[in-house]
């Protein structure tokens, strides 16, 4: 089989990596890539968020399938323009990313499929959202509608600055704070069938002890030893599924893989939000820990042949990623800082460095977004796993890096 890998982070590294130890897949590509991503695929240089492009490098590559990772092509509709040139494709139509791409439209199928959630109100006013908040009480949420990288959702008690971030958007989602941890589950879907992964979490703020801005994701690890048991057959039944069944049902059917944002709460399981793709940088832990080759499991839910596949086995023990961002991430993520001991981190025990903002320049490899490498370490168990991880993180250095140092640590 050969592979086109959509996209330019470390989830798509993840990805290019896996597919590229797979003795099904025969060749990855990728479009556009990273310096990591091309020690493992050939890159070219295409727009992602064209799909006739894309769709005409697939078609020249003579791949037989394209797997779409980030959400902005996907919302712009490239799995539709390859699916019409007749290549298979993981990742889905415009049209069910809706799912990730509007928070009122992930809201609605929601309330149509009876999937546990917060209680929400869509506001388009001031006059809305300050009814809503004090509907609702603090804590306060407050969700901009459209996507926002995991940057367009504040959650404070401070009433005056929910108010002012709902003024700052068009449409906003204001809802019930959900306490208790959260958790990560993802299915590979082919519209119909849904095969469930391991739940992972990951750590959504930027300081230690979960303080600081949303971020899209400092760090994460998998399995979750604390994890209720039967997690994961419950969210199965209950989210997953029955979000898979309403979109076939309203004709626009999810083949790819559907992310569950979940909160533990003392009243049960609540979905927090959805995504329409692998989630970043848990794919980076789980797609480590994944023992089945990956590629015919893309490939049988691009081409509606789930059933087919068998439970997916993963290896024993443990992964966690932990991401080092950039200076100024994520307001303001500075570029061009060169980057020293990638190298030297990589050929650690059980270290892998997976590349998403970085380039090749005049000073070798340097800086090129907000987060930066997840550093990934494995192990016999999360304490194992993490000490190397860490152990990989102290070996890069780049001027005003930033990570998290308990990563794995506590619980969220
Ligand atoms: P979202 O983009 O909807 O995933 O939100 C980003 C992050 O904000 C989530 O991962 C949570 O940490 C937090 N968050 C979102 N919605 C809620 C909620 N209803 N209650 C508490 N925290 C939330
Ligand atoms: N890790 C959060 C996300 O991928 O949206």
């Amino acid at each position: 089989m050969k592979t086109l890998v959509i996209g330019n982070g470390g989830r798509e590294h993840a990805i290019a990596k896996a597919l590229s130890r797979d003795p099904d897949v025969e060749a990855v590509h990728a479009a556009p890539g990273n310096p990591g991503i091309g020690a493992v695929a050939t890159v070219h240089d295409v727009d992602p968020l064209d799909g006739e492009a894309v769709a005409t490098l697939a078609h020249r590559l003579e791949v037989d399938l394209v797997v779409v990772g980030p959400e902005a092509p996907l919302v712009a509709g490239v799995a539709d323009a390859v699916r019409a040139a007749g290549i298979a494709c993981f990742g889905p139509s415009k049209a069910a990313a809706r799912i990730e791409g509007s928070k009122a439209f992930a809201k609605d199928v929601m309330a149509a499929a009876e999937i546990p959630t917060a209680l929400a109100r869509v506001c388009e006013s001031a006059g809305e959202a300050g009814d809503a908040l004090d509907t609702f009480g603090p804590p306060y949420v407050v969700k901009d509608d459209g996507l926002a990288a995991g940057k367009g959702v504040v959650v404070t008690s401070d009433r005056a600055a929910a108010q002012a971030h709902a003024a700052g958007c068009e449409r906003v989602v204001v809802e019930e704070y959900l306490d208790g941890p959260e958790v990560s589950l993802f299915g590979f879907s082919d519209g119909t069938t849904v095969l469930p992964l391991l739940p992972a979490q990951d750590f959504k703020r930027l300081l230690d002890g979960g303080h600081g801005p949303n971020t899209g994701g400092m760090g994460a690890y998998a399995p979750l030893p604390w994890a209720p048991e039967g997690l994961v057959e419950e969210v199965n039944d209950r989210v997953l599924r029955p979000a898979v069944g309403e979109l076939a049902r309203r004709g626009t059917p999810f083949v790819g893989l559907l992310y569950a944002g979940l909160a533990l709460t003392s009243r049960g399981v609540r979905v927090v939000e959805f995504n329409a793709r692998f989630g970043d940088p848990e794919t980076q832990v789980l797609l480590e820990l994944l023992d089945t080759p990956l590629g015919p499991v893309l490939h049988a839910a691009a081409a509606g042949r789930l059933d087919d596949v068998e439970r997916l086995r993963w290896k024993s023990g443990a992964a966690v990623a932990v991401v080092m961002a950039s200076a100024g991430y994520p307001d303001s993520p500075r570029k061009g800082d060169a980057i020293s001991g990638v190298e030297a981190a990589e050929v650690l025990h059980d270290v892998h460095v997976l590349h998403a903002g970085t380039a090749l320049g005049p000073v070798g490899l340097a800086t090129a977004g907000g987060r930066v490498l997840a550093v990934t370490g494995l192990g016999d168990s999360v304490q194992q796993a993490r000490d190397r991880a860490y152990e990989g993180v102290r070996l890069i250095d780049f001027a005003g890096h930033q990570f998290r140092r308990d990563i794995a640590v506590a619980v969220g």
